[in-house]
């Protein structure tokens, strides 16, 4: 099922809920909370309790990707600012099984997220523990960046590696996701797009969303 995740990053934190809420309108199955600490990439945006506020003023799962160093320091105080869905990358858990553990421990879905330059082979003995896997499509850290189309092969490998494993976990994509690139996103297997400044820049993020979505599924009938 093609999914759109609009990432608030992208949206006006002055008019957070409107915002949300109109690309709720548009289609939006869940809204992205990129949450990044200034260490493990090189900016700062939010955290619990912006999720919390947010919780309160929209209807669909929050999906948290938390660009942050020791993750499961954190994952409580996400967990009670009721956070659905909670993605941690590969590249800051030492203890990725543990981490990916207490994600579902707290009952939030677990994923686990990979930068540009990080193997899809490093993540075959948690793809059974995870909902999802989020695929990088620029270096994290800031929205408005350029599509890496070399990512697209590693969502073709994940979804291989899925059929070969036998496991059941949904392929995300984030970073440059506009009407250029979905379509490659769909074609290639990815199925829940993260979408920040084509939903958020400019104009309507209901159209935008709506937009994106039409974009996928066109994309999806083709390949068929
Ligand atoms: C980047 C974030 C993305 C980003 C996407 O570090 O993880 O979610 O906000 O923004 P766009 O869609 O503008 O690339
Ligand atoms: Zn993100």
């Amino acid at each position: 099922m093609i999914e759109i995740a609009p990432s608030i990053l992208s949206a006006d934190f002055a008019r957070l809920a409107e915002d949300a809420n109109a690309a709720v309108r548009g289609g939006a199955a869940l809204l992205h909370v990129d949450v990044m600490d200034g260490h493990f990439v090189p900016n700062i945006t939010i955290g619990p309790p912006v999720v919390a506020s947010l919780r309160k003023a929209v209807d669909v799962p929050l999906d948290c990707h938390l660009m942050i160093e020791n993750p499961d320091e954190y994952i409580p105080a996400f967990a009670d600012a009721g956070a659905n869905w909670v993605t941690v990358h590969q590249e800051a858990c030492i203890h990725l099984n543990r981490s990916l553990e207490l994600i579902r421990s707290h009952g939030m879905r677990p994923g686990v997220a990979i930068n540009p330059a990080t193997p899809v082979q490093t993540l075959g003995e948690v793809l059974d523990i995870v909902d999802h896997v989020l695929v990088m499509s620029v270096n994290p850290g800031f929205g408005g960046q350029k599509f890496i189309p070399s990512t697209l092969e590693k969502v073709r490998k994940l979804a291989t590696m899925r059929n070969a494993k036998g496991v059941d976990f949904r392929i995300e994509i984030d970073g440059g996701i506009d009407l250029e690139t979905i379509g490659a996103a769909a074609r290639a297997g990815a199925e829940i797009f993260v979408a920040g400044s084509h939903v958020f820049g400019k104009g309507d993020p209901a159209r935008n969303v709506e937009a994106l979505l039409k974009a996928a599924q066109e994309a999806i009938l083709q390949r068929a």
